[in-house]
């Protein structure tokens, strides 16, 4: 197969992370972002224990959703997830993406989102070795691979995290996505390894021209 043809048939799905927005017009920002062509929302979920940094709940997840058809992408970088998966689901997720290094059973969490009917991501940190998701990549819809450390926006790219890109997109036919110093210039490389799913939120929320844009890091 010639280098690059995976993607040939598989669209590029941008989804810029709501981390970025003004949280004081959430509602205006994601519709913003949707009329500009975005295809999916990144919703990051903090709790201060799994990551050094607080954000929203279910109950804002609920609130917005009513302004936006897009797809609800929700990556939660919380602790035992288990606990929440009900709530975030009835909430209006249509994904729900977990870390493997915040659950004792990653099975379990993956049952739960099943059975709540959403479709299920797992998230790996950058010191977490792709390996340990192999025996589940035919439970998941996503694998999130991380090119920062979780808990902030606006940090730069690790161009390391590429090689799991690599791995993933010969070992695993579902959603590939890379979340973390996305711009237009490290899509291009993120793409070539194999990413179809580029979450951005300094790139597009930073930007006066949402729609340029989305249009400059789908390339
Ligand atoms: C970081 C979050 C990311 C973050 C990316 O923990 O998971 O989604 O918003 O921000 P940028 O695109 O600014 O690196
Ligand atoms: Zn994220």
């Amino acid at each position: 197969m010639l280098e690059g043809e995976n993607n040939m048939d598989k669209k590029i799905i941008i989804a810029p992370s709501i981390l970025s927005a003004d949280f004081g017009r959430l509602a205006e920002e994601i519709k913003a972002v949707e009329l500009a062509g975005a295809d999916w929302v990144h919703v990051d979920v903090m709790d201060g224990i799994f990551v050094p940094n607080i954000t929203i709940g279910p109950g804002v997840i609920k609130s917005v959703k009513k302004v936006s058809d897009m797809f609800f992408d929700v990556h939660l970088m919380i602790d035992r997830p288990e606990r929440y998966i009900d709530e975030f689901a009835s909430a209006g997720s249509d994904m729900i993406t977990f870390h493997i290094e915040a659950c004792a059973s990653p099975e379990d969490v993956i049952k739960k989102i099943r059975q709540a009917e959403k479709k299920v991501g797992i998230s790996v940190k950058p010191g977490t070795e792709i390996s340990l998701v192999e025996k589940l990549l035919d439970k998941v819809d996503m694998v999130l691979v991380m090119t920062v450390e979780p808990g902030f926006g606006g940090q730069s790219f690790m161009r390391g995290m590429l090689d799991k890109v690599r791995y993933l997109k010969e070992n695993f036919d579902g959603y590939i996505q890379v979340d973390g110093g996305v711009n237009k210039d490290t899509a291009r490389e993120i793409i070539k390894a194999g990413g179809n799913v580029l979450v951005a939120g300094t790139a597009i929320f930073g930007q006066k021209d949402y729609s340029g844009a989305i249009k400059e890091i789908r390339g």
